[in-house]
């Protein structure tokens, strides 16, 4: 496991561009595992740039998100697709119909998941995925107790994670309390892992991953047994690890 530490949120997604357009230009179909939340959009709009300035293409790429709520359709606002296609897709060269989600409103949510494996597997495999991490942490969806070898699937949102998804809803009733999201078992198949940490509220976290021991209470754990996994993270996100 290799730790990048930096100075802040604008440092560690200036640090994650470099990185992801090293890699981007070393393949020549690459497979992307991406990410919603804060953390990952000070990258995304560097890659934006990247993009703009003629550095980097999308046409060859596609990507697999972790993760969707359920009962949110891709023209919500809310919804990770409309996230997407906003913070990331719109604003590239990449093909609209090589960009997944997960849908939230598939009428059978256990045939989506198994199709969403399918179509992974179709694509040959994630070769990078990018990763945030919950403050209880969680990757993707998977809650502390998600079992290691989980696939995609649906997952009842733990508290701490319905509260701190509050910030972007109305009310707390509107808060989506499940999700369907890629498994630790589907995320550890990438070939190779980026996760982004900014901040004190992942600092406890961070220091479990790093330092802590291999356990299902902390999914991110899981990262200490994958080969190939970089940790870019701020000074505050660091300040716990020994
Ligand atoms: C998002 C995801 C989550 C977030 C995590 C951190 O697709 O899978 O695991 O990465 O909840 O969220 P932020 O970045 O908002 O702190």
């Amino acid at each position: 496991m290799q730790v990048i530490k930096v100075k802040d949120y604008a440092e560690m997604s200036e640090k994650a561009c470099e990185w992801f357009v090293g890699k981007l230009k070393e393949m020549e179909t690459p497979v992307l595992g991406l990410a919603t939340g804060s953390t990952p959009e000070g990258l995304y709009d560097h890659l934006i740039q990247k993009y703009k300035d003629g550095e980097i293409s999308f046409q060859d790429v596609k990507t697999f998100n972790l993760d969707e709520y359920i009962g949110l359709a891709g023209d919500n606002p809310n919804s990770y697709r409309y996230f997407m296609n906003e913070k990331l897709f719109n604003n590239i060269d990449i093909k609209q119909e090589n960009t997944f989600v997960p849908n939230g409103v598939a009428t059978d949510l256990e045939k989506e998941c198994t199709d969403y494996e399918q179509l992974i597997k179709d694509a040959g495999g994630i070769d990078i995925q990018l990763l945030g991490i919950g403050s209880n942490g969680h990757i993707g969806f998977n809650e502390p107790g998600a079992k290691f070898d989980g696939r995609t699937h649906i997952e009842n949102l733990a508290q701490a994670t319905i509260d701190a998804n509050a910030r972007f809803f109305d009310s707390m009733d509107d808060v989506p309390k499940q999700a369907v999201t890629m498994g630790i078992g589907s995320i550890i198949e990438s070939k190779e892992i980026l996760l982004l940490a900014s901040g004190e509220n992942k600092a406890d976290a961070i220091a479990g991953v790093i330092d802590g021991e291999l356990t299902e209470a902390l999914p991110a754990s899981i990262l200490k047994q994958h080969p190939r996994v970089t940790i870019i993270a701020d000074e505050a996100a660091l300040a716990k690890v020994k």
